[in-house]
């Protein structure tokens, strides 16, 4: 046997017989460092005859090639070896309970606001927004309340000192009807939005708050009566609060921004609770014995004034719109009677009344799932 077979026998049989990564890699710098010994075989290539060259270089080559060929081999086993250990070792155990310590909550707000997209996603509505920080154009001027309108008293707005871009004020928006006009603005028609989002009034006491949220609902189409109206709220009243017994009542009323303007009341029953209270019950018509009517939401079909404002045609296209109170709809569907409460952050109230983040509302499981 040649010197260099010789050499790559006993190099690979001490590759082979290494048993941890140190002792390989002791051996890589042995034969393949630059001191090594086979590099030290390469090294006297150079000092060759082309002859000598030709008749020994293929063998120390294929020496060099078998010993790092080999090393990296038996390196790849140790790394295999290691991760095998450290993936039977290492263990997350799913099972075990999540801690105690961390007691967040989904707010009813957000929950209700979820349930009202999730409902109107369905029924082919988009979310629309808008700046809770408006221009009095767009709070009232385009909804059909000029200047001197007396609607606009009706609203407690909070103004600021500063002028609006197009010369008016600045407020906080008190109501998410300016979103029907920035949506007309920003995409035309066709539309199917609601605008769910936080707005203002000057006013507290037990059922106000100087923020609270509101919904606003836009249907923009050709040919969009009443009847559309009555049937959207009618499918989303049921869904919303899970009984198919909802009734509803329109009365005429007044909006500047809708012509004609409707209020809507549903009907509920008065039940005694275990605790002698007496609490109302959603559902039946409210003219049956021991029912009455609520007050629940402000709608109408789209002023024809507004769509001009918003840049549409109004001889083309009509809809109707819809804004009603999402924390009146919270208390109403899981049962709170202070309004206040929602906003104090008590972290009692919040275990008490909030929701599991898992309680992801779908229609499947019911929007108003809970743990
Ligand atoms: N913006 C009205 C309010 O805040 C509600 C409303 C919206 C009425 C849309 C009609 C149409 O009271």
């Amino acid at each position: 046997m040649s010197d260099i077979e010789t050499m790559k026998s006993e190099a690979l049989a001490a590759i082979a017989a290494a048993h941890e990564p140190a002792a390989l890699e002791a051996l890589r710098v042995g034969l393949l460092g630059k001191q090594g010994s086979v590099s030290a075989l390469l090294k006297t290539l150079g000092a060759m005859s082309p002859e000598e060259r030709q008749a020994k270089g293929p063998a120390i080559q294929g020496l060099r090639e078998a010993v790092a060929e080999a090393l990296a081999a038996r390196k790849q086993a140790f790394d295999a070896a290691e991760l095998a250990e450290r993936l039977a070792t290492e263990r997350v155990d799913l099972t075990l309970p999540a801690p105690d310590a961390p007691r967040g909550s989904v707010h009813p707000v957000s929950q209700v606001m979820d349930e009202l997209a999730e409902i109107f996603a369905d029924l082919g509505f988009a979310v629309a927004t808008g700046p809770e920080i408006e221009d009095d154009w767009y709070n009232f001027t385009a909804l059909n309340m000029p200047e001197s309108h007396p609607a606009r008293a009706m609203h407690d707005t909070f103004y600021f000192p500063d002028q609006a871009p197009k010369g008016g004020k600045m407020l906080l928006r008190t109501h998410t009807s300016p979103v029907q006009v920035r949506t007309m603005l920003a995409e035309g028609a066709p539309l199917r939005v609601i605008a769910p989002g936080r707005v203002y009034r000057s006013d507290s006491d037990a059922t106000h708050t100087p923020m609270f949220h509101q919904i606003e609902g836009l249907v923009i189409d050709r040919d969009i009566h009443l009847g559309h109206l009555k049937w959207t709220l009618e499918t989303f009243l049921k869904a919303f609060f899970e009984r198919e017994d909802i009734v509803l009542r329109l009365r005429p009323s007044y909006f500047p921004f809708t012509e004609p303007s409707v209020e809507v009341d549903v009907g509920f029953a008065i039940e005694k609770t275990a605790d002698g209270r007496s609490r109302r019950v959603l559902g039946g018509s409210g003219d049956a014995p021991g029912h009455g009517w609520m007050e629940l939401l402000g709608s109408g079909m789209v002023n024809r004034r507004v769509i001009e404002m918003s840049g549409l045609d109004p001889d083309e296209w009509q809809g109707f719109a819809f804004g009603l109170g999402v924390d009146r709809l919270a208390m109403l569907k899981y049962g709170m009677d202070d309004l206040r409460a929602f906003f104090d952050g008590d972290a009692r109230w919040l275990a008490h009344y909030g929701f599991s983040p898992f309680d992801q509302p779908t229609l499947s499981s019911g929007v108003g799932a809970r743990a």
